[in-house]
């Protein structure tokens, strides 16, 4: 369910003509629908609700760290799980409260781990024993107790592409199942720490029920074997993972995820804290291009687009699909030619989608990739010293740049050359 659609043969965004964005802010840009991360949060929470769970939704920045959209999250009542500095930076300066923040990620440097303590968020989620011993020192050096959880792998293949998922004992994430008893007793052991909880998150991108549900079943037996030695867990962070339709895909409801939980997990009166990122964003973005040339080769025809995969790396990196709409509705029955569709760096990889049935495309015209709101700007790069593409959020029949396109200058500002090479 998303708010891009078709009105007088116009692609809008809500009430609003991407055709009148492009003309504005330029080509290739990013455009989220307000309405759209609304709905997205609202069933998410309610139907986590509705299986009368105790459950807190922290967002994952990672999927996209703009400050409008973590804000409008925010406004919504999410919390945030951030990976590094920078995203506890921007989840605070968002108005995500640090009692509604987790810190996760493998490799959270120390200076990382001073940050949070001192901003006072709610849990760190703790991946490795060097981990626990560098945060026990930091919290214990400014007299605190931090409440962590211990992030575990479960050993689950959560069927999804091998780049994006975590819970194989072979990942470098988590704690190693076997283990996971004996760290939780030296973490007791520790000063500065107060072990509440148990983390997992299996990958990304999930469209089955099962992994999940072998994984919560894992941290079910695991709160039974802790609870039995004498901790009091009381909070379990489920991760996130669950899928979002790219390509017909049906991945559970979040009503099934939410059940699934309930089954394995409802009883255990602990809270309960889920991290999804692409389920919120991911149908509430889009990335607008034009069509640049459209070239015939031996065997195939290229359509050469302005936006490439420094803009939008996921089919290049993980073979992803995305939709690929033209912003001008095709009329009735326009025949669907199979083309390449390319942007101008100069890889084969960047390449968005291959032998695609679309409509007649010409120079000049403008397309969107669909389902581009997760991992989407949030993975732009400036390859090819392009500038990072910019944001445009909607809301209703308004619209805000929410991020702007760098200008050259913007773009070298922290070069210089060596006095050595003059002037
Ligand atoms: N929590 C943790 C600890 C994670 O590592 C991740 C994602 C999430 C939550 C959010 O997962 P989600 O609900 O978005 O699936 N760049 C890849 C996806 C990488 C996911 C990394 N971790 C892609 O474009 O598909």
């Amino acid at each position: 369910m998303n708010h891009f659609h078709y009105r007088g043969g116009q692609l809008l965004a809500e009430g609003v003509a991407i055709d009148d964005i492009a003309r504005h802010v330029g080509t290739p840009f990013y455009c989220y629908s307000t309405a759209t991360l609304a709905r997205h949060f609202t069933v998410f929470q309610d139907a986590l609700a509705q299986a009368g769970l105790d459950a807190t939704v922290c967002f994952a920045l990672k999927a996209n760290p703009n400050l409008a959209v973590v804000r409008t999250l925010a406004q919504l009542g999410a919390g945030a799980d951030v990976v590094s500095e920078g995203e506890l930076r921007r989840a605070l300066r968002a108005g995500i409260p640090p009692e509604r923040i987790v810190f996760s990620g493998v490799g959270k440097t120390r200076h990382e781990l001073e940050f949070a303590v001192a901003k006072g968020i709610f849990q760190i989620n703790v991946e490795s024993e060097p981990e626990l011993r560098a945060l026990s020192e930091i919290a214990a050096a400014r007299g605190v107790r931090m409440p962590i959880a211990l992030r575990v792998n479960p050993d689950v293949d959560a069927g999804t592409h091998a780049k994006i998922t975590t819970g194989k004992k072979e990942n470098k994430f988590g704690i190693e199942w076997t283990r996971a008893h004996e760290v939780f007793t030296r973490a007791r052991a520790l000063p500065g720490i107060e072990v509440m909880g148990i983390a997992c998150h299996i990958g990304s991108q999930l469209t089955e029920i099962e992994p999940f549900q072998a994984a919560f079943q894992r941290v079910r037996d695991l709160v039974a074997i802790l609870r039995a030695d004498g901790f009091n867990i009381r909070r379990l962070d489920l991760g996130g993972g669950l899928g979002v339709p790219y390509d017909g895909e049906t991945p559970p409801s979040p009503a099934d995820y939410a059940k699934a939980i309930a089954a394995t997990l409802g009883d255990l009166g602990c809270r309960i804290i889920v991290e999804p990122g692409r389920l919120l964003v991911g149908n509430a973005g889009i990335l607008v291009s034009r069509v640049v040339y459209v070239k015939e080769g031996a065997t195939r025809t290229f359509v050469i687009v302005d936006a490439a995969m420094n803009d939008l790396i996921r089919p290049a990196m993980y073979e992803a699909h995305h939709g690929i709409l033209p912003v001008t509705e095709p009329a009735a029955g326009a025949p669907l030619l199979p083309v390449d569709v390319v942007g101008p760096v100069c890889e084969t990889g960047d390449t968005f989608a291959r032998q695609r049935p679309l409509p007649p495309l010409s120079e000049g015209d403008l397309i969107a990739f669909t389902t581009a709101g997760a991992y989407g700007a949030a993975m732009a790069s400036m390859y090819n010293a392009r500038p990072l593409v910019p944001e445009v959020l909607v809301k209703g029949d308004d619209y805000a740049i929410v991020r702007a396109r760098p200008d050259f200058e913007d773009m070298i500002a922290l070069e210089s050359t060596p006095d050595w090479m003059g002037g």
